[in-house]
């Protein structure tokens, strides 16, 4: 049975078991902090189990697109080495929202797999196992199935800690979980393995084909568990483990669905051997890969982005383990999309787009790989039998180098890499980057009060009360003059970074007793609600308690504000010009520009960028409203406001709109209408990582003052050249002109001068038997003037053997001729490399005329000198 069949029949027999189906979800969690991927069925139903959500049915069924590759289930290393994993993967899934519990749960399983209606799987070969504690799942499968107790297997916590078992399912560190009872098929005693909870396990012969999760409670952070609203179910199938037994073999990668992966994988590497488990990691790594890119996620150097570069590199370190060296990766991409391009509609559309990124990243890793090896050749040059850990370090560290194929390389040249040495390395950058941490939490203090109300969308000065008081981090009762610290207030209308946008300026000063003033360079989180104001008390004293009048210094931050209005113009008009791949991947605005980072492979153009300018302008003089408005975050996604991965958000969300160009969740402070923004212009465009681009923006006063700098410099461009700013680009054209027609002029000049050089030579030429001999350097000239002069010496000398040089930049060039008559007893191939192998080098050429070139100066007078006994040897 294919698997396009079996995905299908599954999907058909719970809808006629009163299931919705639904649409596999992206494999970027949509608002989840927690996860790095889709790794389950689940995910995309997670806040239903927790009663956070309401859907319109309570039994759902789907085959959804995971990715185990990072986060909590992390296969990555296991792929390609064992019948079974993938970072990749389809699962096929049932859920009950509340609805059936484990009876109906256990008994759809059973008859999907074993009637002779669906999949028709010979009981005999299936086992159970439940957990521990789990007798009703126990008997239900023992009594009413008939599943005999040879066949089940209970099984407790196995693994350190309360609730940590195979047979108890948990989304990641927190979110929904509970007991499990899975399914295996038993491959047969010609497979190596032992049942589940024996020691032989891990082998392939007995497979969990079907999990079926007992969603019964919410773990938080702490660990506890709290029991759900109502117990539900949750299953997963791996499509590619179900179809490996119903295809009749053994390992996952022998289906239908990666024949076709592993042949062209072969075909691109031109592998020798078809059953090398690197195919099989390079077709696994494809998928993934693949559908990753589709779902908008970029190579980079964090987060999803990382994890993905993690397992490209992976994959094309397998092709250079086959002997592929060149780009093959993205090679692939046709195939993959011939295979599931039908199943998943996003690969077909977004084809050209994932074969760019990864060619790409092909050809940076291949630059890396480069870079490393020259580090590499370096170390090793001096023929020792040891790699130093710091070498190894560094060229993981700085030329992105996995130590295992620094160990890989190292092998084939019977060089051991010092691990230990390495590791320390490592250790020592851990703890670097702990000091680093603890520096920044010094930054963090510790506070316990009531907290800030933000103020500073509407005003810019406000009357506040100091809560409390830092300095050196500690808390004080009183700032005194030249004390730096920070002051937390009831009240403020100075914006604390976040989002991309930096910290508001501006000033403190009491407007009790005493006369304080404390300058604020920077306001900062201390936590979610509570706004942190770091400075200098100038003048004065300051004390906790106290009322003060707290001003921002409104210049700057109406430029901050333009800024960041512009830089919402700026992501939409990207999408708009460059394409809806565009996603934010970072950005800072300050009062004098924004620096926005997107997804994106290539450059963009100079006509793009005139575009992209236009269109902001564009609504720029529209001048629509900007309005903020607070609602549900599902709401907010509901009216298509843009929300970044990644990006935790509370509840209630802040929908930013512009006319209607533009709609983003954002906290930050902006314009009141888009006229304000004035005029906004690109400054720099620029790569960042693969994958990201990053374009530098400004506006206001702040374009004024770029225009006017870039004018001021053509305008003394212009002066230098004494010509009118309109008339710069025809002078510059003249200017190159005559440039060439003066180097043109010099050439003919030398001619000249070598030629006239050429008289005083002939009479330098000594007889040798009737042959006239010279050898001679020539200062100043270059190749061609050698072989011009040449030619009029054999002209002028008769019958000769003649050898010219000359010496530029440290490089010594040769011409040899000897005359038609002559060549039967001196080559002049023979006699450019008598002298060029005088000078360090090697040449060739016709019998009647050779060239050479070589690098030792230094021998040239000796070897000219010895040209005339040389030639006497062979006459
Ligand atoms: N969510 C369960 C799993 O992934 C079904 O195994």
């Amino acid at each position: 049975m294919k698997s396009a069949e079996i995905r299908q029949k599954f999907l058909d027999f719970f809808a006629s078991k009163g299931h919705q189906v639904v649409s596999s979800s992206s494999l970027v969690p949509g608002d989840d902090p927690t996860l790095l991927f889709t790794n389950a069925g689940m995910n995309q139903f997670k806040d239903v189990f927790l009663g956070l959500d309401k859907r319109s049915y309570t039994r759902a069924a789907t085959s959804q697109k995971c990715v185990r590759a990072g986060g909590k289930h992390n296969d990555l290393e296991n792929v390609g080495y064992t019948a079974r994993h993938h970072t990749f993967f389809e699962m096929l899934g049932n859920f009950s929202f509340g609805d059936y519990f484990k009876r109906d749960a256990i008994a759809y399983a059973w008859e999907f797999l074993t009637s002779p209606q669906w999949l028709n799987l010979p009981k005999e070969k299936l086992w159970v196992t439940v957990y521990a504690t789990d007798d009703e799942a126990y008997d239900i499968w023992h009594k009413e199935v008939g599943i005999p107790a040879e066949r089940m297997v209970r099984i407790g916590d196995n693994k350190g800690a309360p609730y940590a078992s195979d047979n108890f399912w948990t989304m990641g560190d927190t979110g929904p979980c509970g007991p499990c009872t899975e399914i295996f098929y038993d491959h047969g005693a010609d497979i190596w393995g032992g049942p589940p909870g024996s020691a032989e396990e891990d082998g392939d012969r007995y497979i969990e084909i079907w999990n079926n999760v007992f969603m019964q409670f919410n773990r938080d952070e702490s660990g506890t568990l709290h029991p759900l609203p109502k117990p539900s179910v949750d299953t997963g199938m791996g499509l590619e483990r179900i179809s490996a037994v119903l295809q009749h073999v053994h390992s996952n990668y022998e289906i239908d669905l990666f024949q076709s992966l592993i042949d062209a994988a072969q075909r691109a590497t031109g592998a020798a051997d078809r059953n090398s488990p690197s195919l099989n990691v390079i077709a696994d790594h494809i998928r993934a890969c693949s559908f990753l890119v589709a779902d908008g996620v970029m190579p980079s150097n964090d987060g999803r982005g990382y994890v993905l570069r993690r397992i490209i590199r992976r994959a094309i370190r397998h092709g250079y383990k086959l002997g592929q060296k060149g780009l093959f990766f993205h090679k692939l991409v046709p195939t993959l999309v011939e295979v599931m391009g039908d199943a998943y509609p996003e690969l077909k559309a977004e084809q050209e787009r994932i074969a760019a990124a990864l060619k790409l990243e092909e050809e940076q890793f291949a630059k890396t790989l480069e870079n490393g090896m020259g580090l590499l050749e370096s170390a090793l040059a001096d023929g020792s039998k040891t790699l130093a850990g710091e070498v190894a370090f560094k060229l993981y560290d700085t030329f992105g180098f996995p130590v295992d194929l620094t160990n890989d390389i190292c092998r084939e040249r019977e060089v051991v890499v010092d691990m230990a040495g390495f590791e320390r390395e490592m250790e020592k950058q851990r703890e670097q980057s702990r000091e680093s941490n603890v520096f920044k939490m010094a930054g963090r203090v510790s506070y316990e009060g009531s907290d800030t109300c933000f103020e500073g969308y509407l005003k810019s000065s406000v009357d506040a009360k100091v809560l409390a008081l830092y300095k050196q981090g500690e808390p004080v009762e009183q700032l005194s003059v030249g004390d730096e610290g920070i002051v937390v207030l009831d009240n403020t209308p100075f914006y604390a970074e976040g989002g991309g946008q930096v910290g508001d300026v501006g000033e403190i000063s009491a407007t009790g007793g005493l006369d304080a003033l404390f300058d604020v360079a920077d306001t900062q989180k201390v936590k979610a609600t509570v706004f942190g104001h770091h400075g200098r008390l100038t003048r004065g004293a300051l004390k906790v308690g106290e009322a003060v009048q707290a001003t921002i210094d409104l210049h700057k931050r109406l430029a901050t504000a333009r800024n960041h209005s512009a830089t919402h113009l700026l992501h939409a008009a990207l999408r708009e010009v460059l394409g809806k791949h565009v996603a934010q991947k970072g950005s800072l605005v300050n009062h004098e520009r924004t620096r926005f980072d997107f997804a994106h492979t290539q450059a963009v153009t100079p006509a793009e960028i005139a575009k992209i300018e236009a269109v902001v302008n564009h609504v720029v003089a529209a001048n629509y409203d900007v309005t903020a408005s607070l609602m549900s975050y599902d709401d907010a996604i509901r009216t298509g406001a843009m929300a970044l991965f990644g990006e935790k958000y509370g509840d209630e969300v802040r929908v930013l709109k512009m006319g209607n160009f533009s709609t983003e969740l954002c906290g930050g402070t902006h314009v009141h209408r888009t006229g304000d923004i004035g005029f906004f212009k690109i400054v720099a465009e620029g790569g960042v990582a693969a994958g990201v681009r990053r374009i530098e923006a400004v506006t206001g006063e702040g374009a004024l003052a770029y225009v006017q700098a870039q004018e001021s410099q053509i305008k003394e461009a212009a002066a230098l050249l004494k010509a009118q700013p309109a008339e710069l680009l025809g002078k510059i054209g003249q200017i190159q002109e005559s440039v060439k027609s003066l180097e043109k002029e010099l050439a003919k000049l030398k001619g000249k001068l070598a030629s006239s050089q050429g008289d005083e030579l002939v009479a330098q030429a000594k007889d040798i038997q009737g042959l006239k001999v010279l050898a001679a350097n020539i200062e100043g000239a270059d190749n061609n003037t050698l072989r011009e002069m040449m030619d009029k010496l054999k002209d002028k000398l008769g019958s000769a053997a003649i050898v010219l040089s000359t010496v530029n930049d440290g490089k010594v060039a040769l011409v040899a001729g000897v005359t038609a008559d002559a060549t039967s007893k001196v080559k002049a191939g023979e006699l450019v490399n008598f002298v060029a192998q005088q000078v360090g080098g090697k040449g060739g050429g016709r019998p009647d005329m050779a060239q050479a070139g070589g690098t030792q100066p230094s021998g040239l007078p000796a070897a000219l000198a010895g040209v005339a006994d040389w030639i006497a040897g062979k006459l």
